[in-house]
């Protein structure tokens, strides 16, 4: 057994990116998108089946952009979960929109479709459904369309967590409602280190989409803007690591969901450790996410060993960025209990061992 300290989580880069890098600087020096931008971009819309995929500087960015492209404006409200990575509510946030907090299910910790009903008023635009860790919510994806139908309100997937994650369909995550959004930060399953990128089916959005990344411009290469938009563009040296990555994600969707299992059979006698619910057929987690109980003490027997974990997001009401009343015991018990153990798909099958029989040993068990 390895002493090796097992990072929570860490990107996975090999030779191909390198070479693929190297024969790039070679061929051109201008870095910005361009033909390898494309040809990542298309990658992603073939894999994913999505008709347009337009990528941005980050996963963050993308979602603002979403928003923009699809018409919400400053005092309008946006609904998303209370319990997700603090970028949801922030995306919109910059655009003087208003981030309304619901919680969450206790089984997906995808959005509660009742709160989210119940959050609805005159100034709602939309709704930012987070498919956490690449689950989908138990309502069932088709309750929040017909929501949203029923209401006039723009459904916006946040799916930074979930490339490589379907409906029970078939259809990947991010093509259900108007937009949907994927991030390639450093621990998703594939990264870029930075990036994001947008999918949608729908052409008009998809052109909106590409203006306002590139300052609002009329036609790509003239100086000519019809209307305000931003600089949320890529890099081809991004587009060269990110099409090397997309070769390597199949084996990595398979991968986490072989990890996933042998977790989950690993510490399926240990009561203190709760798994959510994961579709393993159609969904692929990206990080392992477990309910424990004695989380500190827990956290810190597993660092001695040599071993990273990371607390899950706490409830973002709550946070002093937003301090905003409100009971969402969902997202507050996530808080107070839940952990990410280490989730990389480098992971070998005696590392995670290692990793149980630590937590084994902390419960007794
Ligand atoms: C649910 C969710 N939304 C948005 C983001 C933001 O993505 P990025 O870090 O690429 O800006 C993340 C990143 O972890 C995320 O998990």
């Amino acid at each position: 057994m390895s002493d090796e300290f097992i990072m929570q989580m860490r990107p996975w880069f090999g030779e191909e990116e390198k070479r693929a890098l190297a024969e790039y600087m070679e061929e051109d020096g201008f870095l910005t998108e361009f033909r390898r931008t494309a040809a990542f971009e298309q990658a992603i819309a073939d894999y994913t089946g999505a008709r347009h995929c337009i990528v941005t500087n980050n996963g963050t960015v993308s979602l603002t952009l979403a928003a923009l492209a699809t018409g919400i404006k400053a005092g309008d409200e946006v609904i998303v979960p209370d319990f997700t990575m603090i970028a949801t509510p922030n995306s919109v946030q910059m655009i003087g929109a208003e981030p309304v907090f619901v919680d969450v299910e206790p089984e997906t910790l995808c959005m509660d479709i009742d709160a989210a009903r119940a959050a609805i008023g005159p100034r709602t635009r939309a709704i930012m459904l987070v498919t956490a860790n690449g689950r989908y919510p138990r309502a069932g994806i088709a309750a929040f369309e017909r929501l949203c139908a029923e209401h006039e309100l723009i459904l916006i997937e946040d799916s930074a967590q979930s490339l490589g994650s379907r409906y029970p369909d078939g259809t990947h995550m991010g093509l259900k409602g108007a937009v949907g959004s994927f991030s390639f930060s450093a621990p998703k399953i594939i990264s870029t280190g930075q990036g994001g990128a947008l999918v949608t089916n729908d052409d008009a959005i998809a052109h909106r989409l590409r203006r306002l990344k590139d300052f609002g411009r009329a036609r790509g290469g003239t100086d000519i803007h019809d209307e305000i938009g931003y600089n949320f563009k890529f890099t081809e040296l991004q587009a060269v690591i990110g099409l090397e990555q997309m070769k390597k994600l199949p084996w990595r969707v398979e991968r986490k969901r072989e990890i996933y299992r042998r977790y989950m059979q690993n510490l399926s006698d240990v009561p203190e450790v709760r798994f959510f619910d994961q579709d393993l057929v159609h969904t692929t987690p990206w990080f392992i996410d477990v309910m424990v109980e004695n989380r500190e003490q827990l956290q810190a027997h597993l660092k001695a060993a040599g071993i990273g974990t990371r607390v899950m997001y706490p409830p973002i009401n709550r946070q002093k960025a937003y301090n905003r009343p409100g009971h969402y015991p969902v997202a507050e018990e996530v808080g107070r209990r839940g952990l990410w153990l280490p989730s990389a798909s480098q992971l070998t099958d005696a590392q995670i061992d290692r990793v149980c029989d630590a937590i084994r040993v902390f419960y007794g068990r």
